[in-house]
């Protein structure tokens, strides 16, 4: 299984030393919010751009922004490998996949607790990673919503069925008990904030998830 540390639970005082300790990771999760799609207001490309120059893996970028298309080019010139957009923002959904291939990126879809990934089977042939949100995003620290278990199995059928080679992530009240489970069911990558940063030895907290 591979880990994506979410850096909204890192310690904001000491942003690249607390990152630093979670480099043995797979991605670095990065929570946008623009206060609009969602009710909470996180930060903007200056944090993770800086970020770019000193950490080595991938930035998975997670945009809970209603206009994902305006901003698609800041975010991929900031060091963004995977963007991942909500397809229940404002903008159509082609749009911003195509914009976003356009750019060079990595394209991610994220679906919130109360979308079926029936809705975008059209677009799955189009992207490189599916997020299934299992908390309503907004803000770290909330309990896992287990609908998301059968999104992923669906998920991981409808690849197989299709030959289709997207990854499956998931995002929200991840611990290890639920990361096993979500693994079950075919998922790929599990994004953890509180669990990882608040872990009193977040290493070991990452290589236990990895070898699931
Ligand atoms: C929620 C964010 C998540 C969040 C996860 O809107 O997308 O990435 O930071 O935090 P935890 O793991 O604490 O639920
Ligand atoms: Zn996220």
């Amino acid at each position: 299984m591979k880990v994506a540390p979410s850096i909204l639970s890192a310690d904001f005082n000491n942003l690249l030393e607390d990152v630093k300790r979670v480099e043995c990771a797979d991605y670095l999760h990065i929570d946008v919010m623009d206060g609009h799609f969602v009710p909470n207001i996180s930060f903007g490309t200056t944090v993770y751009k800086n970020l770019k120059k000193f950490v080595k893996i991938p930035f998975d970028v997670h945009l809970m922004i209603d206009d994902p298309l305006f901003y698609a080019e800041d975010f991929v010139k900031s060091g963004a490998d995977y963007l991942t957009f909500h397809y229940e923002c404002k903008n159509n959904p082609l749009d911003v996949i195509n914009k976003f291939k356009e750019l060079g990126v990595k394209v991610g879809i994220s679906i919130k607790p109360k979308t079926s990934p029936e809705e975008i089977v059209k677009l799955l042939p189009l992207v490189d990673l599916v997020l299934v949100m299992s908390v309503e995003p907004g803000f770290g620290g909330q309990s896992f919503m287990p609908n998301a278990l059968d999104k992923i199995k669906y998920l991981d059928n409808y690849r197989k069925e299709n030959n289709l080679n997207y990854l499956i992530e998931v995002d929200g009240g991840i611990n290890y008990e639920n990361a096993l489970s979500c693994y079950k069911q075919g998922c790929d990558i599990v994004v953890a904030g509180t669990y990882v940063f608040k872990s009193s030895d977040p290493v070991k907290t990452i290589k236990e998830m990895q070898e699931i």
